[in-house]
């Protein structure tokens, strides 16, 4: 399927080819985004971003992405400075934004909010985040940081820890991965926090899955972990007991050639010692960000992309 004019909503769907497509662009991109150089390949074209929900990495990559590309941009950070806090819908904000931008960026706290707006837009609609559904350019990012640390993605065991029910970035992940071939994902999580049962039931026969039973990180290439998501639950309280801790003790378990990942922002599962050793791959994934969102505005926006 051609990227031109496409929104990208979902990475379900998503096809190897696609993805394929995307890494090789990043890479192409890779030293614009490294140097802080910029290119005027998207020159004339305007990119809204709409965050209706915090964000500190995504805004700011896609921002930094498009502004990289030559491209304007136009949005926001808090819709309380938008006709949102009137009681306008999410429908006719969007009308709004279609007739002023090329391309639109949204996050958003509801599910579905992201296909919504796609729904009324003729510009292409990337989702940047929507409650605890999905989050394609992350997902995207995790696997261009993967390849790049580990030199292939094909035949990995790939552990996801945390919060594996409300954690959007993880559930787009688990789509991209089942695209690879003999990738095995491995999860561990609170009970309650498990990997929906929709999304497992779907993956069941496109690649292989496993729980473990214990916080073990011996048998992973790579360990994925995510934050419990305080905002999600209907008591915020409820959200601490469900804490866990990477320090340099557990850090220790995991195998010498493994890598550490988190979509970030961290409270506390990862401990800042951590940082320095080798493994941690999370500053480097978060700067991959730049790169790999310049690969989505240009697929979607240029022609010749
Ligand atoms: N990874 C991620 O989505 O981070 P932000 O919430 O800071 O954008």
């Amino acid at each position: 399927m051609t990227w031109f004019g496409r929104d990208l909503v979902t990475a379900r769907g998503l096809g190897r080819d696609d993805i394929e497509e995307i890494l090789r662009e990043a890479d192409s991109f890779s030293s614009i985004a490294r140097e802080k150089r910029s290119t005027d390949t998207l020159k004339g074209k305007v990119v809204a971003t709409l965050f209706f929900e915090p964000s500190t990495r995504t805004r700011f990559s896609f921002q930094t992405a498009a502004m990289r590309l030559g491209a304007r941009r136009i949005g926001f950070g808090d819709d309380s400075v938008t006709s949102t806090v009137k009681g306008e819908t999410l429908s006719d904000t969007i009308k709004v934004i279609d007739a002023c931008a090329d391309c639109i960026v949204i996050r958003h706290p509801l599910e579905g909010a992201a296909q919504a707006a796609a729904n009324v837009s003729e510009a292409p609609v990337i989702n940047a985040g929507d409650g605890a559904n999905q989050h394609p350019t992350q997902a995207l990012l995790d696997l261009y940081t993967i390849r790049k640390e580990k030199g292939t993605i094909d035949g990995l065991k790939i552990l996801m820890l945390g919060d594996l029910k409300y954690g959007r970035t993880v559930h787009s992940l688990a789509y991209a991965l089942s695209q690879f071939d003999d990738v095995e994902l491995l999860f561990h999580s609170p009970p309650a926090l498990r990997m929906p049962e929709q999304i497992t039931n779907e993956l069941r026969g496109q690649i292989k899955m496993r729980e473990l039973s214990s916080f073990d990180l011996s048998q992973a290439d790579v360990v994925y972990a995510t934050r419990i998501q305080k905002e999600r639950f209907a008591d915020p309280e409820e959200y601490r007991k469900y804490s866990y801790h990477i320090g340099t003790d557990e850090l220790a378990t995991m195998k010498t050639d493994a890598i550490l990942m988190h979509p970030f922002p961290r409270v506390g599962e990862i401990a800042e010692e951590v940082d320095a050793d080798p493994r941690a791959a999370y500053f480097r994934q978060e700067a991959n960000g730049i790169c790999v969102r310049m690969a989505v505005l240009n697929k979607i926006l240029s022609r010749k992309g």
